[in-house]
């Protein structure tokens, strides 16, 4: 890949500038140090520190971590505490004017939401899912778009105790039902449209069309916002609109003082498997980690406006738009739309309007950017911008440079954050006062991280090298199981063959002689495409549920602006189409996918075959496709394949 070659051999070295050492919640490399030092001499005296120093309890922890039940971890697990209670009520008493969220609507509209303004939408909303029989320990989908009401919902979910799961707005009928079912989800918390980029989704159809599909009889509410027109169908017994069920409702509305380890939320992620797993996460040990991660990565001052671009469907966006900064009192942007609508400009004019300073984005968005109008940001006044932030992937030191040096006019540090939805908040990112950046690299893990890069038996690594991605110790913000799935979390993560006793994160990393990391991509078999998370096997199972289809092979090929893009080898229950039918069936079945998952999904290409190659086994050579979607030459040996006429094939895209 592209990207990876360009960063092996990256050797510029940005140290932080003195003004911003200055003013640095944690300056210089001493107090960075000092930080992991203590970390690493007494690891539950660290953490149970900042647990009493960032957290407001309701009932004070006796005990900071219990590893007794290895690996699922229970951290300050006597202390009772309410998420939503430590991001809003907090704020109250010193900040009630302050301005929480700025939102621009998709056509540019503003709607400002004081602290006291989203407290009392928050407690209406938790009265209102009261109301209708919702309490602790209940589980709610929330399916979306970007809004007030999103955070809202999440947020009233936290304060009654009830464990919500964000279905990404993108996602299809047919994946939110899959969601709705795992989670056994009593409501549904909904809006009648999304508008995007000057288009509309329908997702309260899409809510509909998920019920419809049956075994949903645990939903028992259907909350539906109205963003739009209103006009979507109605099920009487079952749907009520937003506005009807907070009018008249108080806006105080005593938190529920729940457990540590009550689960705060579930979000479903891709793994190797067609079957998404639901990543369900604590409430007090996540919290701590979007704090922290907030004040040490982000630099985070009461003047800052902050504004992550992620959506809440994302664990970036529970971690930074929902949780994080309201937990530190923060004016945050929240933002409707899309970066290239009405043009490429829009990103930076956000940011010179509501004067942001700390932006936080995905490298598929810069390089999209970039693409559309190198020079845009040069048109707008983005003096206001002191800190960039990077997610999702690793960054090209290219894109790193152009977003250093033309977004941040090499005035702003960039902190690129590697961590996943297990983690719950950055693991392997910069202090930006303290630690020198390198372009590509998310260079040394925080304080309490323990990571490290290990072969296949879980044997360290030396530094120049690369390896697996591990995290040696046990830290508050990483999930605690999968969703009714403990076997498989243990498998997955803390897998026999590395000993057991790590985290596995399902990356390959290097780290140079300055212990630097340099992420590589993914072990498994999933596909980064736009930083999204896909699997190969839910694409490959989309497509076989096609009645055209009898096999199919997914596979990433490196992309400029997504970073991966999805092809699929596929074999039709017919004879293999050609010509104009091969080109008609490719878009057939590419909408099928998007159909059957969401549109980031849908494969860039697709080729046909009268087979795959597979070995005499009968096993799918994956490595010799990743090369035909490459278009490179096959030097691979192919002694083992069954059928070697087949790569003829497959090796050409359709024209
Ligand atoms: C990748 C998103 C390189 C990585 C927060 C990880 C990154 C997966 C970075 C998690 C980064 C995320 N540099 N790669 N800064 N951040 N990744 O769960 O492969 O959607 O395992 O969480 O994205 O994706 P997830």
């Amino acid at each position: 890949m592209a990207t990876i070659k360009s960063i092996l051999h990256e050797t510029r070295v940005f140290p932080p500038d003195a003004a911003f050492v200055n003013q640095a919640n944690l300056p210089g490399m001493e107090t960075y140090r000092a930080l992991c030092d203590e970390a690493e001499k007494d690891l539950e005296a660290f953490w149970g520190r900042l647990a009493r120093e960032h957290i407001t309890w309701h009932k004070p922890f006796s005990r900071v971590l219990d590893e007794s039940n290895h690996p699922f971890f229970k951290w300050f697990d006597d202390g009772e505490l309410n998420v939503s209670f430590n991001c809003l009520d907090l704020h109250l008493a010193s900040q009630p004017d302050k301005v929480a969220i700025i939102f621009e609507a998709d056509d540019g509209k503003i709607t400002l939401s004081t602290y006291r303004d989203l407290h009392g939408r928050v407690c209406r909303l938790a009265n209102g899912l009261k109301s209708l029989g919702i309490g602790k320990g209940d589980r709610v989908i929330i399916y979306m778009p970007m809004s007030i009401e999103a955070v809202a919902a999440m947020q009233a979910c936290a304060r009654i105790g009830a464990t919500h799961s964000v279905v990404f707005g993108g996602f299809s009928a047919k994946s939110l039902h899959e969601r709705i079912i795992d989670a056994g989800a009593v409501a549904v918390i909904t809006a009648d449209e999304q508008h995007r980029g000057g288009k509309i989704n329908h997702l309260k159809t899409a809510v509909d069309d998920a019920i419809a599909l049956g075994g949903t009889d645990s939903v028992k509410s259907v909350v539906v916002y109205k963003r739009g027109s209103g006009d979507v169908q109605w099920h009487v017994a079952r749907d009520v609109w937003w506005h009807d069920l907070i009018s008249g409702k108080s806006e105080v509305c005593e938190p529920e003082w729940i457990e540590a380890e009550h689960p705060l939320f579930t979000l479903y992620t891709s793994g190797s498997t067609g079957k998404p797993k639901g990543v369900q996460h604590s409430s007090a040990g996540y919290l701590l980690g979007a704090i922290l991660s907030m004040k040490w990565v982000f630099d985070y001052k009461p003047t800052d406006v902050f504004w992550c671009t992620a959506d809440v469907g994302w664990v970036t966006g529970h971690s930074y738009v929902t949780y994080g900064p309201l937990a530190v009192g923060a004016t945050q942007v929240v933002f409707e739309g899309v970066p290239t609508y009405p043009d490429a400009g829009r990103f930076w004019k956000i940011i010179q309007d509501h004067k942001v300073t700390t932006f936080y984005t995905a490298p598929t968005a810069i390089r999209s950017l970039i693409k559309n109008g190198p020079d845009l940001p040069g048109k707008y006044d983005l003096s206001s911008l002191r800190l960039l932030g990077s997610v999702g992937e690793p960054i090209n030191p290219e894109a790193w440079m152009w977003y250093y040096t033309v977004v941040g006019q090499s005035r702003c540090p960039v902190v690129d954050t590697w961590w996943q939805t297990e983690t719950g908040s950055h693991m392997i990112a910069p202090v930006p006062g303290a630690v020198p950046l390198k372009p590509g690299s998310c260079t040394l893990p925080l304080p309490g991280i323990l990571a490290a890069i290990v072969d296949e038996a879980g044997h360290d690594i030396e530094n120049g090298k690369g390896g697996f991605l591990v995290i040696k110790r046990p830290f508050p913000s990483q999930a605690r199981t999968l969703w009714g799935d403990p076997e498989r979390f243990r498998n997955t993560y803390f897998p026999k063959e590395l000993g057991g006793r790590y985290y596995l994160a399902g990356d390959s990393a290097n780290r140079d002689l300055d212990g630097y990391f340099w992420i590589m991509g993914r072990i498994d078999d999933v596909l980064n495409v736009s930083g999204h998370r896909l699997g190969t096997m839910e694409i490959e199972s989309a497509l076989v549920a096609s009645p055209l289809v009898a096999e199919a092979a997914v596979v990433g090929k490196p992309d400029e602006i997504r970073g991966e893009a999805i092809v699929a080898f596929v074999v039709l229950k017919g004879t293999r189409p050609q010509g104009e039918t091969a080109h008609d069936t490719a878009i057939e079945l590419r909408n099928w996918v998007s159909q059957e998952i969401g549109p980031i999904a849908r494969p860039e290409e697709i080729r046909f075959g009268d087979n795959l190659p597979k070995t005499r086994s009968g096993k799918i050579m994956r490595r010799l496709l990743r090369t035909l979607a490459n278009g490179e030459e096959i030097t691979q040996d192919v002694s083992t394949l069954e059928n070697p006429a087949i790569l003829e094939q497959l090796k050409h895209p359709i024209a």
